[in-house]
């Protein structure tokens, strides 16, 4: 009793100081009416319980990043060096006769698919583009070289004109004679056939049109049949928008457009529900997977997407977005791990399934360590 009466006057003088100390606090009229327990707020629920500890946290988690989510875009160049490429620190323009063994080492970290773009010399660029589906290319011989060093890693090519014409478009381009210009679609939809036939006979495992022409999905996977390649996958590049994000990448293939922009085939930044429009024809069409390009930027137009289709969804964490944190890193200014991870792990939650990543393989390893 004794005890009883001083652990009251304890509590009670507790609550007196609290009061003499001017504070206003929002208790419940019963935690007030009984006084005893001044610091208990009348809270049966407290979602705080779910995120008492690293293994609760964990029972709890509804999104995850794994290895097995990611798709590396590799750059391939002539010659017999692999340059570090300035605009995309961390990255590499590679030779073909070093590319296997860096994806022996992908693969090792549990990176399952990697994307090829061809660096290409200006002196092998034409008007047509018409090194795109040159056998002897740098993209086909290194999707060879790779399936022969590493049969199981998936070699997915990117399919688009830019990086092979002169005009730095992803279309073939006919100008006019009072200067303007077209991307035009039915003839760049011919050209992207041969390329990716091009690819597909190299071993391509997966075709990925980045070149946002009409009827695409339809005339590739036609093709590609015709050929005899059924088993052939096509990633779609379904709501690619026209994003200043990309710079850092046209850098590094030194295919920026020469003239214009790419606003009359990528979409608008504005506009989300003709990124549905894009998703039921390239299903219609015949595409395995679909994609939205940027990712972060785009997390509604994900899962808009998401909630509008069941074919599996990638997204591209594109140059822009993957500099933002590493330029922001390297000031000291951000967190380089923890903000790559929450990036990547939103794209994840938004709905995406796969994500292109430049930090891909810096990933696979921090997902070791933990
Ligand atoms: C071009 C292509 C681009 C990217 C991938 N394929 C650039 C563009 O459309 O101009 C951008 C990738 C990136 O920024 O990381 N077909």
């Amino acid at each position: 009793m004794q005890e009883l009466i001083s652990a009251i006057a304890q509590k009670t003088h507790a609550y007196t100081a609290f009061k003499w100390h001017g504070m206003r606090c929002s208790f419940t009229k019963r935690a007030k009416d009984a006084m005893l327990e001044p610091d208990m707020m009348d809270l049966p629920i407290r979602p705080r319980r779910n995120r008492k500890s690293a293994a609760m946290r964990g029972l709890m988690q509804e999104t995850t990043l794994t290895a097995a989510n990611l798709i590396y875009p590799m750059f391939v160049q002539e010659g017999d060096e692999n340059t570090p490429i300035d605009s995309l620190p961390g990255c590499t323009r590679w030779c073909v006769a070093d590319i296997a063994a860096e994806c022996q080492r992908l693969y090792e970290l549990g990176i399952p698919c990697i994307d090829l773009f061809a660096v290409v010399p200006e002196e092998k660029k034409d008007a047509a583009g018409s090194e795109a589906w040159n056998p002897d290319g740098v993209v086909p011989r290194a999707i060879a070289a790779i399936k022969a060093a590493v049969p199981d890693m998936l070699v997915m090519t990117d399919v688009a004109l830019d990086p092979f014409n002169t005009y730095g478009q992803d279309g073939i381009v006919r100008e006019y004679a009072n200067g303007s210009y077209e991307i035009m679609n039915d003839e760049t939809v011919e050209a992207l056939c041969r390329q990716a036939l091009c690819h597909a006979r190299a071993g391509a495992d997966i075709i990925s049109p980045s070149d946002m022409m009409d009827g695409r999905i339809a005339a590739l996977r036609a093709a590609l049949d015709a050929e005899g390649f059924t088993g052939v996958s096509l990633l779609s590049y379904t709501a690619k928008y026209a994003s200043a994000y990309y710079g850092p990448f046209r850098g590094a293939l030194g295919s920026a457009p020469k003239f214009g922009d790419k606003k009359t085939y990528q979409m608008d930044p504005a506009n989300a529900r003709e990124a549905l429009r894009e998703a039921e024809l390239d299903a219609a069409e015949g595409a395995d997977m679909l994609m939205v390009k940027p990712a972060t930027l785009y997390l509604d137009v994900i899962r808009a997407m998401r909630e509008h289709t069941n074919l599996p969804i990638a997204a591209y964490h594109v140059s822009g977005e993957y500099l933002m944190v590493k330029a922001a890193a390297a000031s000291g200014w951000l967190d380089e791990r923890a903000c790559m991870m929450e990036a990547l792990l939103s794209i994840r939650r938004a709905g995406a399934d796969m994500i292109l990543t430049y930090a891909a393989p810096q990933v696979a390893a921090w997902l070791r360590e933990k």
